[in-house]
């Protein structure tokens, strides 16, 4: 039911930037100025909160945003905002602007901050937008896809030069502490090997099923590894040396949080900024917003903190499975 107690309403995004936030921002914007209400774009996530860094945003604001990677918002990781106290400034800020709720849009780190602010009676939604995919309360988050196809396509070229010169990469991807991003490139890209987490590495197996491979006829090989793991160059160097496959090492870095978001990111990001303004509108809030299958969905941020990691049980077999 809509009622008219939510008038004006921050948004912020904070941690890594990912693609199909300003997809998500716009969508929240033209949503909230279509049901009267106003819209503070808040700089640099909590930081800006923190030093009172807010911009009234109006339609023309978000025009040209819909295809654009990043968050023309700007981001931040503001470690302080651990600090009640410094939190109590953020909320002093959203009292002088007269803003009723807030809308923070990120990862595992924003969802905490966002938590931390509902229990000190701040309206909060939490809109899930990180490539890393590691928020349990939503199946997907924005940026998730486009990240996942720079990978591919990453890989898919480090494939042709060692395809040509009959040698192995071993690549390392992002995902923070969640496998999902190296599981999936590792099915969509073939891998030989894949590893997310220190057990998965054995040396000796590792030479062993490479050996193996060559005997069996691969030309080259690609071995995907999850960053927080096991150091690529480290494996480069042990395959290099006992493996008749030449070997590099390649660190894909800060080139996969870019570009412009896929059609699946625009889309997801402007449902779900659409769906958190409606939800305003309820005067539903202290909820983060996700999606299940095709519907949106929305859980209490307190629940959906203690929600256990996701499992990537079936794709990880997958991976193995089809090497
Ligand atoms: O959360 C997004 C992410 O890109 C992670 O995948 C990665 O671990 C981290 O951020 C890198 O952080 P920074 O950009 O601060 O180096």
């Amino acid at each position: 039911m809509v009622t008219d107690k939510i008038k004006k309403i921050g948004v912020l995004t904070s941690g890594g930037d990912s693609p199909g936030m300003n997809a998500t921002i716009r969508a929240i914007v033209r949503t909230a100025l279509k049901n009267n209400l106003e819209v503070y774009g808040i700089y640099d996530g909590y930081k800006g909160l923190v030093e009172g860094r807010f911009v009234k945003l109006e339609h023309k604001d978000v025009a040209d945003m819909l295809e654009k990677g990043g968050t023309f918002l700007g981001t931040a990781r503001l470690v302080e905002f651990k600090d009640v106290e410094v939190r109590k400034i953020a909320i002093s800020n959203l009292h002088k602007y007269g803003i009723d709720a807030l809308v923070c849009i990120g990862g595992d780190g924003t969802y905490t901050g966002a938590l931390k602010l509902s229990e000190m009676g701040v309206p909060c939604i939490g809109v899930p937008g990180t490539i890393d995919n590691d928020i349990s309360s939503t199946e997907y988050t924005i940026g998730f896809d486009t990240c996942l196809n720079t990978i591919v396509e990453a890989i898919d070229k480090l494939r042709d030069t060692c395809s040509s010169h009959h040698r192995c990469s071993v690549v390392e991807v992002m995902g923070r502490y969640c496998p999902d991003l190296a599981i999936r490139a590792a099915i969509c890209c073939g891998a030989e090997v894949l590893i997310t987490k220190p057990e998965d590495y054995n040396p000796e197996e590792l030479i062993q099923s490479l050996n193996q491979a060559a005997k069996d006829g691969k030309k080259f090989a690609i071995v995907v590894v999850a960053e927080h793991t096991i150091d690529v160059n480290q494996i480069a160097k042990l395959l290099d040396t006992n493996t008749p496959f030449e070997t590099r090492a390649t660190v894909l870095g800060h080139i996969q949080r870019g570009g412009r978001p896929t059609a699946f990111d625009r889309v997801l990001g402007s449902r779900l900024g659409a769906y958190t303004v409606q939800l305003l509108l309820e005067d539903k809030t202290g909820v983060c917003v996700g999606v299940k299958g095709e519907t949106l969905i929305n859980m209490d941020i307190v629940e959906a903190n203690k929600l256990p990691k996701k499992l990537s049980k079936e794709l990880r077999q997958q991976a193995e499975d089809l090497k």
